[in-house]
């Protein structure tokens, strides 16, 4: 829709998603596709700067798709594509590449930390992967980037080679802005509460994932980690087990922080964590039926990638060709 602002923003098909991405993300881009132009993508160029089994991430890039389209991203309202698909990303990565110093992506953060896990692997697209990101963004004309606080670093450079690019030439990239999550968006680790969800967590019951089902669920909850008193309030420095559930119920009952607190006033711990994860277990459960539904509507799959590929490169190829004449091709 004209004179709407565009907001872009991508997964990666690596992991095995769990309710943290769920809050964090998926719901995220559920709502703002109403709000935005939006472009979603499936960002497998930039899960291949670690090494993956070549069949499992075309397995996981459907079965990413699938999910956020049984949680209700809409390929009606938004442009839902797959990365690898449009081929403007890889050209204006190039492009942008001499725009940026190798010192900046040597102290990235996340370049460090990566490094330092695959010791055996720190090839030349783990240290280019802020540049592909700052490809994907500038495309698009982008306004917004809702990220993780862990992008932040990421999106401040893409803005710094859009500045650089426009003073060089003349204004060509829009500079965009991130969008953070609101507070109690950030899903903790229900073993360890003091860390973020994820799947590599040391604890097996630490996560919780989109694909668990009603007893693996409940069972999690009923292990969280809570502490010694028994109060039920909100407060992430004194109670972080405690608070992560509520936001947990909040997130998934659809209800305010405050609400969630008023309804287990004067419960007891084993009461929350049942009511927590039977409300986590009741939200997944159509989301897994439809999710398994259109896992096996391959040829339905296929056409939303086609036609969000189709579109994202019109828009992308639009930018891309203003750049390659202002610098000289
Ligand atoms: N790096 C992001 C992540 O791991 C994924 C991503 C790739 C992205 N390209 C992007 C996010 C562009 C926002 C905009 O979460």
């Amino acid at each position: 829709m004209e004179g709407r602002k565009i907001l872009y923003s991508a997964v990666q098909p690596t992991n095995n998603l769990t309710i943290g991405n769920y809050v964090g993300a998926i719901k995220n881009w559920v709502n703002l596709q109403n709000d935005y132009d939006c472009y979603f993508s499936i960002a497998n160029m930039h899960a291949i700067t670690v090494r993956q089994v070549p069949a499992e991430l075309r397995q996981r890039t459907l079965s990413v798709l699938a999910l956020y389209l049984a949680c209700g991203v809409d390929p009606e309202k938004c442009v839902l594509y797959l990365q690898s698909h449009v081929s403007a990303h890889a050209e204006l990565c190039w492009v942008l590449n001499t725009f940026t110093y190798v010192g900046e992506m040597e102290r990235m953060t996340q370049f460090k930390d990566k490094s330092a896990r695959h010791a055996e692997n720190i090839n030349m697209g783990l240290m280019d992967y802020p540049v592909l990101m700052a490809a994907d963004i500038l495309l698009f004309q982008t306004d917004l980037v809702p990220v993780g606080i862990d992008q932040r670093q990421h999106v401040e450079i893409a803005r710094d080679i859009a500045q650089r690019f426009n003073n060089a030439y003349s204004p060509t990239f829009k500079v965009p802005e991130a969008l953070y999550n609101k507070v109690g968006a950030k899903i903790n680790d229900l073993a360890d509460p003091a860390k973020k969800m994820s799947k590599s967590g040391e604890n097996p019951n630490g996560a919780v994932f989109m694909s668990d089902d009603r007893d693996t669920v409940i069972r999690k909850f009923k292990r969280a980690v809570t502490d010694s008193d028994a109060e039920i309030i909100y407060d992430p420095e004194r109670k972080p087990g405690v608070s992560n559930l509520l936001s947990i119920y909040s997130a998934f009952g659809g209800k305010s922080i405050e609400a969630a607190q008023a309804d287990f006033a004067g419960k007891g711990y084993g009461e929350f964590k049942l009511a927590v994860g039977e409300a986590v277990a009741d939200k997944l459960a159509p989301v897994q039926a439809e999710w398994k539904r259109l896992l096996a509507d391959k040829a339905y799959l296929d056409g939303v990638l086609k036609a969000g590929a189709e579109n994202a490169a019109r828009a992308a190829n639009r930018t891309l060709a203003k750049v390659y004449k202002k610098i000289g091709f």
